[in-house]
């Protein structure tokens, strides 16, 4: 590409563009939007895992005051819908298949009114056995979550049987030749937590039912695109009948990638034949909402006797609950995060998700990140500790370089893993790892992909230099979206400023495969680019002729076309309704070794980023309870566009990983949440975390606007394995279970029996 383009915006810490509204309250989100006529709607949920509904009665719900609709499965379409495979329905038809199923729905002219009513809806359930251990439901006499598994639609990648909805193999070398050269090997079992995503704003969405049969959605979601996939199918529409608007978004991390309310909000508002706005509560949120899949990892690892790794096998089984589905395409991703950012001569990694009577699940920032990391990094620190190996030195010595092969084969590139090793151990004080009794230091490293697929943006130039951009793809909280809009105008030669950002609409935004998979500035932003390659041919054909230089030879440059001396203002070229142009990004396949991959839906990661933590923290010699002092991060960004929000992610990342090692978790009794309130589900506060320092390595990667890798996802990652590394130095304890409570803590040391 040419580039005759000035780089005054990437790089800058411009103020956010969305920011002015939202820090004011001025911004609407899904909560705060109301229409003429709008009713409000609640759910029935199952209270039961495994029952059949053998009688299910409306009617004095139905009569309640205020009440408009009351739906159930014998209400809507029979269809069913999900991402990859199609196992859900809008609601339990006969069945239901865990604690928070929905069963049916009212629309009413209050939330009281909703809520009264669905207490009125009258159920009688045939509870049946289930099953809740995601090991027992892979034995071929457990009951099956799916008796009609057979028959639903699957991606053709999956490789399904009874409860199993897939499996993903990375292989090369062989394991056993690997481990018989081994000085030692090293067998453990890691397990860790169904964890909550814990966006501010809980699921919202007002749907609308028109006259002609079509439906818009008004949503709190990240995915407009894929919302309308999954709705149309949901509510048994072709996709052009329906239409998504993402609202003003309080944060998404993977939670709001699939449908949530805005089926029952649609289905809802053709029933009662007006607006009906549903918004989850708390207690939906944790008992069924799409937390990430707690996990069981093996894994099983042999080196030589200077440590360098010579085999990896190893097992994540996902328990998905009682729906697939985000856990199919994370069975292959975990694959990669279990195998590390190491080079291993002899590699058999699998992934395997499975059904249960558990609460569903979904994607949450890093999908299977923190669970094949704690699982990895813990155990380099075991067998650092039991070879005399620092670990820090263990892992300079199998850790990725330029140019190595990465698990599937594919030539890794911009891999500055070692300088944030180096760097994160330096800040950390790592040549003083035990200062004090019960005080230790912890160090944790990762790698993690940079979502590749499709982002169009249309991009209008104005007379007056003004720029509007309109993106598919949704401003989730990340500030990605003022990155792109940095790229386009560094592209176009004006301040980033004057650009305005619209879109998340499926009815008049060009396509985005959606704010997800840390790849919204990287793919907006290289889509930013290309269209400001097309404005720049658009105004050349203008402009050249005119200037008498060539197409190539012009630059644009404070609101003007410059060549041969002379400049054009835009007011000169352009026509009063602005000129328009289209800017595409397509992530090109990236090329690796097929032959190791069985069932793989993530075969090879695209600019993949590579990151190391720190940590500092003390442990209560008497409780257990863990005080973290200091915590570093130390992450290869590529290339940071917008230094600001590069660091404002690395710092929310880092406490949300902080979350996962120490607190969350959503405790499950044969089926039942125990803790879905806040109070019991306990996430960081501020008194629990310290300020996260944070270090920007950059190794541009030739793929992405400016050299900029994915950045949102991975400062999760790495969190849990680093805290427990460091509570194993400061206690001798070793906890291979997330959350690491004191109450594990106490265990491990043997003060208490658990
Ligand atoms: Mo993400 S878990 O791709 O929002």
């Amino acid at each position: 590409m040419s580039n005759a383009t000035s780089r005054r915006n990437v790089g800058r810490r411009l103020v956010r563009l969305d920011g002015a509204p939202k820090v004011r309250g001025e911004a609407a989100y899904l909560g705060d939007r109301d229409v003429p006529g709008l009713l409000h709607g609640a759910v029935l949920r199952s209270p039961h895992p495994h029952a059949l509904i053998r009688r299910l009665d409306t009617r004095r719900a139905s009569a309640m005051p205020g009440v408009r609709a009351v739906i159930t499965a014998a209400d809507v379409p029979e269809t069913r819908y999900g991402i990859y495979i199609k196992d859900a329905t809008a609601f339990a038809r006969d069945r239901t298949h865990f604690a928070g199923e929905a069963v049916a729905a009212v629309a009413a002219d209050t939330v009281e009114a909703a809520r009264a009513a669905v207490a009125a809806i009258e159920v009688d359930y045939e509870p049946l056995p289930g099953v809740f251990d995601p090991e027992a439901a892979l034995r071929d006499d457990a009951p099956l979550v799916h008796p009609e598994w057979e028959q639903y639609e699957a991606a053709a990648i999956l490789v399904r049987r009874g409860n199993r909805s897939t499996r993903g193999i990375i292989r090369h070398g062989n394991v056993e030749e690997g481990f018989a050269k081994s000085f030692r090997i090293f067998e453990h079992r890691f397990t860790t937590s169904k964890v909550h995503a814990g966006y501010t704003e809980p699921r919202g969405s007002i749907g609308f039912w028109h006259d002609d049969g079509s439906c818009t959605v008004w949503s709190s979601t990240q995915l407009p695109f894929a919302v309308q996939e999954l709705l149309a199918d949901a509510v048994g529409l072709p996709p052009a009948k329906v239409r998504v608007v993402a609202t003003t978004l309080g944060g998404g991390f993977g939670g709001k990638l699939a449908i949530g309310v805005e089926h029952h909000a649609v289905l809802l508002a053709r029933a009662a034949k007006a607006p009906v706005k549903v918004v989850s509560t708390v207690e939906e949120e944790l008992t069924s909402a799409l937390p990430r899949q707690p996990a069981i990892v093996d894994i099983k690892v042999g080196v030589d006797r200077d440590g360098l790794i010579l085999a990896k096998q190893g097992r994540i089984l996902l328990d998905t609950g009682a729906f697939s589905g985000s856990g199919p395409q994370t069975a292959s991703s975990c694959t990669n995060t279990l195998h590390g950012p190491y080079n291993i001569p002899n590699v058999l990694l699998e992934g395997v998700s499975v059904y249960t009577n558990n609460m569903n699940t979904g994607a949450f920032r890093a999908p299977s990140g923190p669970i094949g990391n704690f699982a990895s990094e813990s155990q380099m620190d075991i067998i650092a500790d039991s070879l005399g190996i620092d670990p820090l030195e263990l892992r300079l010595r199998n850790i990725f370089h330029d140019g190595d092969k990465g698990p599937s084969g594919a030539t890794l590139a911009a891999v500055g893993l070692e300088e944030c090793l180096r760097r994160a151990a330096d800040a950390i004080g790592w040549n003083d790892r035990k200062p004090a009794n019960g005080r230790g230091k912890g160090i944790a490293c990762g790698w993690w992909m940079t979502t590749g697929m499709t982002s169009e943006v249309d991009v209008t130039l104005y007379r007056d230099g003004h720029v509007l951009m309109n993106s598919g793809a949704v401003e989730i909280g990340t500030g990605a979206l003022t990155g792109a809009a940095q790229v386009l105008a560094d592209g176009l030669g004006v301040e980033a400023e004057r650009v305005t950002v619209i879109g998340g609409d499926t009815g008049a935004s060009p396509f985005d495969y959606g704010a997800q998979g840390s790849r919204t500035a990287f793919c907006v932003g290289n889509a930013c680019r290309d269209a400001a390659v097309e404005m720049r041919k658009a105004l050349a054909a203008v402009a050249a002729p005119r200037l008498g230089v060539a197409p190539d030879a012009i630059e644009l440059r404070d609101g003007a076309v410059h060549g041969g001396g002379q400049s054009l203002p835009f007011a000169t070229l352009v026509g009063a309704d602005g000129l328009k142009v289209r800017g595409t990004f397509t992530a090109p396949a990236v090329p690796h070794d097929a032959s190791r991959l069985e069932n793989h839906q993530s075969p090879a990661w695209h600019a993949p980023s590579f990151h190391a933590h720190a940590v500092d923290l003390s442990v209560d010699e008497d409780t257990g309870d863990v005080t973290v002092h200091r915590y570093v991060v130390a992450q290869d960004v590529g290339f940071a566009i917008n230094p600001t929000y590069v660091e404002g992610q690395i710092e929310g990342g880092a406490v949300q990983g902080i979350g996962q090692a120490l607190f969350e978790e959503i405790v499950s009794r044969d089926g039942i949440v125990q803790n879905p309130n806040l109070t019991d589900y306990k996430m960081p506060t501020m008194q629990d975390v310290p300020v996260i320092e944070t270090i920007l390595v950059q190794h541009p990667t030739a793929h992405g606007p400016a050299g900029a890798k994915g950045v949102g996802e991975p400062p999760c990652i790495e969190p849990p394995a680093t805290i427990a590394n460091a509570i194993a130095v400061a206690t001798s304890a070793r906890v291979q279970t997330l959350p690491i409570t004191a109450e594990r803590i106490c265990a491990a040391r043997g003060q208490i029996e658990r």
